[in-house]
């Protein structure tokens, strides 16, 4: 473990696919313990005269609130940001925002739209960069959904997720990867129109075969058929404002309800959501507030992978 941790020293976090298994294997062992000194009131102080740079183009709670309590309270000072305040690709470049950060801050953790911004800015930047969601990816949230799998059933490997819903979106995407390095069977189900990417799919299919599991997408909801585990996202992801009457169309027939979690034919399976979650739309009331449903878990367990990220990446894990 020491040995990948090592190798994670200065390394972005752009997509999930920066990351070997191995790598992904160390940062979960890292925040469980961040998890178990927490709820034993043991703190620590190994950020301290370290600063973090977060600039947030889009909304968060818990992204937000993960990366800027995980840092302080580990005696780190974090800075957060919005266009409102800095020159964020106005006025100034990108790349010359991203020199500057670079020379103050010792990380960078970036919000926003497009992926490319979060590149630009480690590219630009020297600095470890932090994706706590664009347009297309999710990884932060992931590894929390993967510790969280972990805690619950004490293993990855051979267990089987069914993600329902909007299957190209961010939360999706980097699932998939993740479940895919991890040797999690991944089977994504939802509406053809919003199938996940043909590329991506073949290589977190090709990824799987390597550690033994499967990746698949489905439009027919019999293929939530031995789940251990059903996730879904919201229907209309920030900045798509504009397609949710066309989603609400296509995705309505795919709501998570108590009817299609039996259909796993397993009464053990457990429910999964990143939050925010739409009640009525992507989910019910009942499955949310219900015995399966381990939302609140995946929430707090962002704090600790955020807090293990940070460590391994600042060297100071
Ligand atoms: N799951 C998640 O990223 O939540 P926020 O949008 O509140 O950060
Ligand atoms: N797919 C959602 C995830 C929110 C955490 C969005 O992008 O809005």
């Amino acid at each position: 473990m020491v040995q990948q941790l090592e190798h994670l020293a200065g390394r972005s976090l752009l997509t999930l696919s920066d990351f070997r298994s191995d790598e992904i294997r160390a940062l979960l062992t890292l925040a469980h313990q961040a998890r178990a000194d927490r709820h034993a009131g043991i703190t620590h102080q190994r950020f301290v005269g370290k600063s973090l740079a977060m600039l947030y183009e889009k909304r968060s709670t818990r992204t937000r609130s993960a990366f800027e309590t995980a840092f302080g309270e580990e005696g780190g000072h974090a800075v957060f940001m919005t266009p409102e305040d800095i020159h964020l690709g106005a006025k100034e470049s990108l790349a010359d925002t991203a020199r500057v950060l670079g020379r103050m801050f010792d990380a960078i953790q970036f919000r926003g739209f497009e992926q490319e911004t979060a590149e630009e800015l480690a590219r630009h930047s020297g600095v470890p960069v932090y994706n706590g969601l664009t347009d297309s990816r999710h990884p932060t949230q992931v590894l929390a959904d993967l510790m969280t799998l972990e805690t619950h059933f004490e293993r990855l490997e051979g267990l089987t997720l069914a993600y329902v819903g909007d299957s190209r979106n961010n939360i999706a995407s980097s699932l998939m990867i993740g479940c895919a390095l991890m040797g999690v069977n991944y089977i994504s189900v939802g509406p053809a129109e919003l199938a996940p990417d043909p590329a991506l799919l073949a290589r977190c299919q090709a990824d799987a075969a390597a550690v033994g599991s499967t990746v698949g997408a489905a439009t027919d909801l019999s293929n939530v058929r031995g789940a251990d585990a059903v996730y879904t996202d919201v229907w209309v992801s920030m900045g798509e404002e504009a397609e949710e009457a066309a989603r609400l169309d296509l995705l309505g027939p795919y709501q998570v309800d108590a009817a299609l979690l039996r259909g796993t034919g397993n009464p053990d399976t457990i429910f999964m959501h990143d939050l925010p979650a739409v009640k009525g739309n992507e989910v019910t009331e009942e499955v949310f507030e219900g015995d399966a449903s381990l939302v609140w878990e995946q929430a707090e367990n962002r704090k600790h992978t955020a807090k293990a990220l940070m460590l391994a990446t600042l060297g100071a894990g």
